[in-house]
């Protein structure tokens, strides 16, 4: 549905972010973009959202090239969304209710849906008990929820995430997930950028690796994280589970809690053998 075709973007003081980038979005249902720091994720999702304009190469939308008039930009991000790095930047309304209407105001939307649908995505993102906070007293965490919650409510077809897990306490991460989660069962496309390995080998079926604004690999995710010379050229670390399968052979893992609920799931096996056992 969206793509890049040899995109190269340079900002205005000669800075060449990326260079003939070319992503699919069909290739995966929640892709990931990795990368050192500075390596163009950003900029890429920025790219893809239509907020800036390629130098070359383009952005591709259903087959066609991307429009950036006002009018066909306005329609496009129906379909897209993007929760951006720093949520301070994203949720500026006074009140939390008023911030995540917004878009869905401007689109002329009737005051029923609007209100269902703020509802369902304030559920979903888990800051009802909130809703009522002043957006100036919102933690960071919280914030990033509210951003969360804005574009949900807008039910695009593919959302954005520039590194959706940076700077939460682990509760907070593990609400993020579930959005992700529920995003992904109800068939949203999701394409995010992380530093967190562990996140991306667990929820990424498809990973490109960028390295200074160029693509340095792409492929499952699975194959991605075996690469070590990749990992390696773009300072990325290896995954726990990717670790384990080399270090201890544990295999078809694609987090912690998964292992740990088969070996869970093992140990009531072996009980239950015993138990038979001993009774016959
Ligand atoms: N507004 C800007 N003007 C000039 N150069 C910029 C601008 N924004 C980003 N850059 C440069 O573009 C390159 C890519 O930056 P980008 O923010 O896309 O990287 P990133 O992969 O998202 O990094 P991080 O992991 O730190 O978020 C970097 O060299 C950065 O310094
Ligand atoms: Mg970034």
């Amino acid at each position: 549905m969206i793509k890049t075709e040899n995109l190269t973007y340079q900002y205005p003081d000669g800075t060449k972010a990326l260079k003939n980038v070319s992503v699919d979005g069909d290739r995966g249902n929640c892709i990931a973009l990795i990368g050192e720091n500075g390596a163009g994720k950003s900029t890429l999702m920025s790219a893809l959202i239509g907020l800036i304009k390629p130098s070359e190469g383009g952005v591709f939308f259903k087959g066609e090239p991307l429009s950036y008039k006002k009018k066909d930009l306005y329609a496009f991000r129906k379909y897209i969304g993007l929760v951006i790095q720093e949520s301070d930047k994203q949720v500026f309304y006074s009140g939390i209710y008023d911030d995540i209407a917004f878009a869905l105001r401007n689109l002329g939307m009737d005051a029923d849906e609007i209100d269902n649908r703020v509802k369902a995505a304030m559920k979903d993102t888990g800051i009802t008990d909130i809703a009522e906070r002043p957006v100036h007293y919102l933690s960071y965490g919280q914030k990033k929820r509210v951003a969360m919650a804005g574009v949900l409510a807008m039910k695009p077809g593919i959302i954005l995430m520039d590194e959706p897990t940076l700077g939460l306490d682990p509760k907070s991460k593990a609400g993020v997930k579930n959005i992700i989660r529920e995003a992904l069962e109800n068939g949203i496309k999701i394409i995010l950028s992380s530093h967190d390995m562990d996140f991306i080998y667990e929820f990424c079926d498809y990973t490109y690796v960028l390295h200074h604004g160029q693509v340095l690999c792409e492929g499952e995710t699975t194959l991605v994280f075996k690469n070590k010379e990749a990992l390696e050229t773009a300072s990325l670390e290896e995954a726990t589970m990717t670790r384990l399968e080399r270090s201890l052979g544990i295999k078809g893992f694609r987090s912690i809690a998964a292992l740990e609920a088969a070996v869970e799931n093992q140990r009531k096996e072996v009980l239950a053998n015993e138990t038979g056992s001993s009774r016959n």
